[in-house]
């Protein structure tokens, strides 16, 4: 009887109880302040309901509960968080103290350009800072994420072939180890999309272009690095066949992070890029948040580039169409917030620091490739950039979802799985350059410890994770069928 009362006390205080579950009758978190308008008659009664089932909790029952919950969150401000492709570094919150500044915070967009002045100039430094790091000559800062920039490129592309009058040419090509994204983009701006293999050392396969590079070639869209983290050595040869036969190049800068300050996409060949702010400039993003998918383009496509950018006319700023452009991509000036929080990071690391960020990054990346090689396949096995695919297919129960859930009993975030594609078993862990070498090491030491596990016992793994508020879920049923309503238990 003792033990039963114990366990019901328990069970009141488990943080996992719904607001509902603690409603008891007569509560409440609130204490309306006195009347001070004449009483107004109820409406018809039929417009009342009685049927509402709401909690009632007192205030510190409602602080407790959500405060528990938002500690259930996994974030980059409390672990590691090593998802490949995402870049889920550190974001500084000094950007958050600047995009907060009343002055931008509370300027609506469509106040006079004379009374925004201050926001105007924030986002043409941008532009320039944007150019100058990927080597292109205009920016359009409109785009509203990573995936939006590459439609609005694909848009341009399409704009300059119609230009010339060759809008016939409809075939892009696309690496297999481009962004998913990527393929995405292209069939939604109305081409037809021809998947190009890469060859053994995971570079773009060159013959497969001189054989695709025909009069129906619109372009290529590329990510640079690729998915396998792998700087793609024979992308300014491929820019230079894309272009003879006519066609124009897309690189898919979400990857920055990997390359600030050594090397300029413009260089390389490729037309236009887009970059992901809320992964190499630091906005924090996960959850489909507001994010900025700029794109950059060199003198051939600046012309098409979405309205509006940012001009300087004489002392002031202002908001202008290109002389082509495609038009508007998304409301106003875009998601104002995040072009302020990169600004002030580019501003706060300077060159010199950007530059370290990528060296970082790409170190980062390699020490946790060297260290991790013995628990996995590593194909191809040659030096990488800001992340490293590994497959997880070494040990028998140990695949790459097991792998991933008992991660998260150590305490670190799943790296991303399944992807790229091209691999089996995939386990693609992007460390960023903001991890210290004592995360990296306990990171390693999981993975070791997870290895053991699974050569001790093959079906371990399979249960994991044991010590998360809820442990191995059905993945596709959470997505497909999502319970996101609290009902009643049935009577019994
Ligand atoms: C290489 C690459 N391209 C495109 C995207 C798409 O960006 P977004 O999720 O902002 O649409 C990502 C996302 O991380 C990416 O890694």
């Amino acid at each position: 009887m003792l033990l039963q009362d114990a366990d019901a006390r328990a069970d009141a205080h488990d943080p996992r109880r719904l607001l509902m579950e603690r409603s008891v009758a007569g509560r409440t978190a609130v204490t309306l302040p006195a009347s001070d308008v004449p009483a107004q008659p109820l409406p018809d009664a039929a417009l009342l309901r009685d049927d509402l089932e709401l909690p009632e909790v007192t205030e510190g029952e409602v602080v407790r509960y959500f405060t528990r919950l938002s500690q259930l969150n996994f974030s980059v401000d409390t672990n590691f968080y090593p998802l490949g492709s995402c870049t889920m570094k550190y974001n500084p919150k000094l950007n958050e103290a600047m995009a907060a500044l009343p002055g931008f915070a509370n300027l609506h967009p469509g106040q006079p350009e004379s009374q925004a002045q201050g926001a105007l100039e924030l986002m043409h430094g941008l532009q320039a800072y944007l150019c100058e790091i990927t080597g292109m000559s205009a920016a359009g800062l409109t785009p509203l994420a990573g995936a939006h920039g590459e439609l609005t490129g694909i848009l341009m592309i399409k704009a300059c072939l119609e230009s010339r009058g060759e809008g016939a040419r409809r075939k892009i090509l696309i690496p297999d180890t481009a962004h998913g994204t990527n393929p995405a983009s292209a069939a939604m701006g109305g081409f037809d999309v021809v998947s190009v293999p890469s060859d053994a050392n995971g570079n773009i396969d060159l013959e497969a272009v001189r054989r695709e590079a025909d009069e129906t070639l619109a372009g290529v869209m590329f990510t640079q690095p690729t998915t396998l983290g792998l700087f793609d050595v024979n992308a300014a040869e491929m820019c230079r066949i894309a272009h003879e036969a006519g066609g124009l190049v897309y690189a898919d800068g979400a990857n920055m992070n990997a390359l600030l300050g050594r090397v300029k996409l413009g260089a390389l060949g490729f037309d236009v890029v887009h970059l992901n702010l809320h992964k190499t400039f630091t906005t924090p993003h996960g959850g489909g948040g507001p994010g900025a998918g700029p794109v950059c383009a060199n003198d051939t496509l600046a012309p098409f580039l979405p309205a509006p950018v940012v001009e300087r006319r004489g002392d002031a700023y202002a908001l202008a169409d290109p002389p082509q452009t495609i038009g508007r991509v998304g409301g106003w000036q875009g998601n104002f917030g995040v072009l302020a929080r990169a600004y002030t990071y580019i501003r706060l690391m300077g060159a010199e620091g950007l530059r370290a960020a990528a060296d970082n990054a790409v170190l980062n990346a390699n020490y946790l490739r060297a260290r991790l090689r013995d628990l996995f396949v590593l194909e191809p096995d040659r030096g990488v950039m800001h992340e490293v695919v590994f497959s997880a297919r070494k040990r028998r129960g140990a695949r790459a979802i097991d792998v991933s859930k008992r991660l998260l009993d150590y305490g670190f975030h799943a790296p991303t799985m399944y992807f790229p594609l091209v691999v089996a078993e995939a386990l693609m862990i992007e460390p960023t350059e903001t991890e210290s070498k004592e995360t990296l090491d306990a990171f390693v030491e999981a993975m070791e410890r997870i290895d053991a596990e699974a050569a001790q016992d093959e079906h371990f793994l399979h249960g994991a994770p044991y010590h998360t508020p809820v442990s191995r879920l059905d993945e596709a049923a959470a997505a497909r069928r999502p319970e996101l309503r609290w009902r009643p238990a049935a009577s019994t």
